[in-house]
């Protein structure tokens, strides 16, 4: 028996080590849904990340730690369905990886296995690094994720840049490179100064991606909802809006139900 393989060159993590070697930048969006992903993945973008940040944009959940799970690989299903070309990656939600090795190797091989996504996002350096590293030795690949790491929020207690001061950088700095050193195959730097993510990137082997992290590091990432304006309430100064679907959207569903309170919908043609 045969199984039908669609004629796309899928982007592996391999390919994004080659785009860093060859200066090309690589595009990074979250997606949460089979729609959603479709649209995203045929639009070209490189990688498409499972975020954590669902816990917000899709649950209205004030931080990103409630997010279960079970949750995350219901989403990372939806999305690797719908995905042919772009690596597909999962974070691995708050308080599935923070407590031993063995705990975190359980939650990654479930969501690779269940999921069927690419590989795991993991938050932290030094904190976790025996989970990555024995991620990592099961044959799963890892994005690490640096600077701003929003399941820390109790911790820092607000939502600002890291990094500005040079302890902080330093650390920053140590934990980017005994990332590259476990294995990570990229990593995230959210919020941090444009300088010290330039820095880092030069200094790295792997690909970094930055959110909020200025224009030198080797890739970008952004939350679909928030460029495409979904949310409107949500506005830091990374942000570039590409398009305003809340006013398309919100017009569109004034214009239906107009037209069902004043029988114009459906019409005849649109009647059996
Ligand atoms: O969960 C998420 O969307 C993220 C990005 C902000 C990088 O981690």
């Amino acid at each position: 028996m045969s199984v039908h393989v669609e004629n796309v060159r899928r982007v592996t993590t391999r390919r994004l080590q080659e785009m860093k070697i060859r200066g090309e930048k690589i595009s990074m969006l979250t997606a949460y849904d089979y729609t959603m992903a479709g649209i995203v993945d045929q639009a070209g973008v490189d990688v498409i990340l499972v975020g954590d940040s669902a816990s917000n944009v899709m649950c209205g959940n004030t931080t990103t730690l409630p997010i279960t799970l079970d949750q995350m690989i219901f989403m990372g299903k939806a999305v690797a369905r719908a995905t042919q070309r772009a690596l597909v990656v999962v974070d691995m939600p708050f308080g599935s990886y923070q407590g031993n090795p063995e705990g975190a190797i359980a939650s990654a091989i479930r969501i690779m296995k269940e999921s069927h996504c690419d590989c795991v996002k993991m938050e932290g350096g030094e904190e976790v690094i025996d989970s990555v590293r024995r991620i990592i030795s099961a044959g799963i690949p890892v994005m690490g994720h640096l600077g701003l790491m929003p399941q820390s929020i109790n911790k820092y207690g607000s939502y600002t840049v890291r990094a500005t001061g040079d302890e902080e950088a330093e650390k920053l700095i140590r934990d980017a490179r005994l990332l590259e050193e476990a294995g990570c195959f990229a990593i995230v730097l959210e919020k941090i100064p444009a300088e010290l993510a330039k820095l880092v990137t030069e200094q790295l082997s792997i690909p970094t991606i930055g959110i909020g992290a200025g224009g030198d590091t080797d890739g970008q990432v952004l939350v679909l909802h928030d460029m495409l304006g979904l949310n409107c309430g949500f506005s830091p100064r990374f942000l570039r809006r590409y398009a305003n679907l809340n006013a398309v959207m919100n017009e569109a569903i004034k214009h239906y139900v107009s037209d069902v309170k004043s029988c114009d919908f459906p019409n005849d043609q649109e009647c059996y």
